[in-house]
């Protein structure tokens, strides 16, 4: 018996795969109380509430855990929000997992198209040399699609407002969780106009 454990325990380690696996089926039940936010499928109907449908999997995850740090420490270690992190505060890894896995495969919705300043495309796919502003391209990808193994969020048809807030936290360090303050480098450059127009640019991605 205790050997047949051993083996099993092994078993288990082996075939851990890379990215924590999450079941999406129990992540749908566990998903109700997110759905008056982030709406049924991860398609929030109000902008200042991230849209998390075909998030990456693994960024998904990440969040989950850094937004329950800052429940558990006081908003001192972690990604800290009045609204969001109690709502991760009671979660357990399991839940965060088949979370994870449920939004990531749902497919994110368009936004209706608006006007889109000319200045949103040029700081995305160009930054801005002179003021030293990395292009977000970079990391975001041509597409808005993100780089899932290297956390680089997909961005694509995001709500304008939710970017907006987001920039806003990074450029004010607020919103502090990401690895080696490589956002906050960026966005601490950001003027509000600039902000304004990479939201909206964004947003219009498909
Ligand atoms: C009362 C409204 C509300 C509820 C309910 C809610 N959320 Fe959120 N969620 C938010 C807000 C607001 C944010 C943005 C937080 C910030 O500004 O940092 C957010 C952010 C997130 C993010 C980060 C998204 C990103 O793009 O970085 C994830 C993931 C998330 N929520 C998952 C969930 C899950 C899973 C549930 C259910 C267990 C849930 N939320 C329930 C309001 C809510
Ligand atoms: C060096 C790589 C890099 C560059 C360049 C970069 N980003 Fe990011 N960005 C990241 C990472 C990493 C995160 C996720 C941080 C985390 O783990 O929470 C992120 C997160 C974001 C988010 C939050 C997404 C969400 O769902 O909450 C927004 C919005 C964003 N970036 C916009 C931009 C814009 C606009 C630019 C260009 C001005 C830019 N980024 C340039 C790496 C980068």
């Amino acid at each position: 018996m205790k050997k047949f454990a051993i083996a099993l325990s092994i078993l288990a380690t082996l075939s851990t795969p890379a990215l924590a696996a999450g079941d999406a089926e129990a992540g749908k039940t566990k998903a109700v109380i997110c759905s008056a936010c982030h709406g049924v499928d991860g398609n929030s109907m109000i902008d200042m509430y991230p849209k998390i449908a075909g998030q990456h999997q693994a960024y998904l995850n990440k969040q989950l855990h850094d937004l329950r740090k800052a429940a558990h420490t006081g908003g001192a270690e972690g990604r800290n929000d009045p609204m969001m992190s109690p709502m991760a505060a009671a979660l357990s890894d399991q839940d965060i997992d088949d979370l994870a896995a449920y939004f990531a495969s749902q497919k994110h919705n368009e936004n209706a198209a608006t006007d889109v300043p000319p200045l949103g495309e040029q700081l995305y796919k160009g930054g801005d040399p002179v003021r030293g502003i990395t292009a977000c391209i970079a990391c975001h990808g041509p597409t808005g699609q993100g780089n899932e193994a290297a956390g680089f969020p997909a961005l694509a048809s995001q709500h304008a407002n939710y970017i907006k807030i987001q920039l806003n936290k990074f450029h004010s360090a607020t919103r502090n969780n990401d690895l080696n303050g490589m956002m906050q480098d960026v966005a601490k450059k950001l003027t509000a106009e600039d902000m304004e127009a990479l939201s909206k640019y964004i947003s219009s991605i498909k």
